[in-house]
């Protein structure tokens, strides 16, 4: 498999967990119904069915991607959700946007713009070019997680050397950190920069569409072993996240998880 077909799957198989938490996500920014939106960097075109349902059947959500293989997906997975007269896709660079100013009534992003952390001014800046005045931007990225109950402080050194988190943080400045963005917002000129943070929760009994994405979970956190992992924590993480031990953590007739997603989005000032 390519990497390309293990970042779809892990896309796919974790949408069971993420979908209802962005959903409140999309509800809390009140779409227009009947607006037109870009969802910059859509993957295989998840976020944007959702986004397509809030705007209703006069609306339109134009994704917009880097990877051609990824829209390949996105085109297949919406034209079997009968949503494909609401979404149309394109490919380009979120960092220069092939569209005029003014084009979309808002804007979203989910785990693209601003995750991994990088200069993240310029990239507001030319979201809030393609929306017209008063439109909305907003950006949103998954912030933190408990999924190994009644283990936190395992937990702690397994985040402290997350193979999904380090590329993001080490040796960037604290003010790139997706948690500041409210700077940018402020920074690029937006009006009233919000920020939420949305929680999902899951527990036993998991159906198995949510086990299937906790277990992808477990693998993109921590799942690549780090030099600083410690034997022992090695372990106990092949002990309690592996489906085949005797003690995987997921058969916990009292498994409870969280996770969070948080959101920062203002308006184009008029
Ligand atoms: C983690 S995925 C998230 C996909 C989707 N937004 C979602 O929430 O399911 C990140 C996506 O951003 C895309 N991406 C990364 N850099 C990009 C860029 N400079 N311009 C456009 N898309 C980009 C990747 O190809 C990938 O599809």
């Amino acid at each position: 498999m390519t990497d390309t077909d293990t970042y779809i799957r892990q896309l796919k198989e974790s949408n069971p967990l993420r979908e209802p938490t962005l959903r409140e996500a999309i509800r809390a920014l009140h779409l227009p119904p009947g607006s037109r939106g870009l969802d910059a960097g859509c993957g295989i075109g998840l976020p944007a069915l959702l986004l397509a349902e809030a705007v209703g059947p006069a609306g339109h959500v134009t994704g917009l991607d880097i990877s051609a293989e990824f829209l390949l997906h996105a085109k297949e997975i919406v034209n079997k959700s009968g949503l494909s007269e609401q979404i149309s896709f394109q490919e380009g660079d979120v960092s220069k946007l092939p569209f005029d100013d003014d084009t979309f009534d808002w804007v979203w992003s989910s785990d693209c713009v601003g995750y991994p952390t990088g200069e993240l001014l310029p990239l507001l800046k030319e979201l809030a070019r393609v929306v017209k005045p008063g439109g909305s931007v907003a950006i949103l990225a998954w912030s933190s997680q408990q999924m190994l109950p009644g283990y936190p402080l395992l937990e702690a050194r397994l985040n402290a050397t997350c193979s999904a988190l380090i590329p993001c943080v080490k040796g960037k400045k604290p003010e790139s950190n997706f948690v500041r963005a409210l700077g940018w917002f402020r920074q690029a000129g937006f009006e009233e920069p919000t920020a939420q943070t949305f929680a999902g929760d899951v527990y036993a009994p998991l159906s198995e569409d949510i086990r299937t994405a906790l277990i992808t979970f477990f693998k993109m956190l921590w799942g690549e072993p780090q030099p600083e992992v410690s034997q022992e924590d090695w372990a106990e993480y092949q002990r309690l996240c592996q489906p085949e031990s005797p003690d995987f953590i997921l058969n916990l007739p009292d498994y409870y998880a969280f996770f969070t997603y948080s959101m920062f989005w203002g308006r184009v000032p008029g």
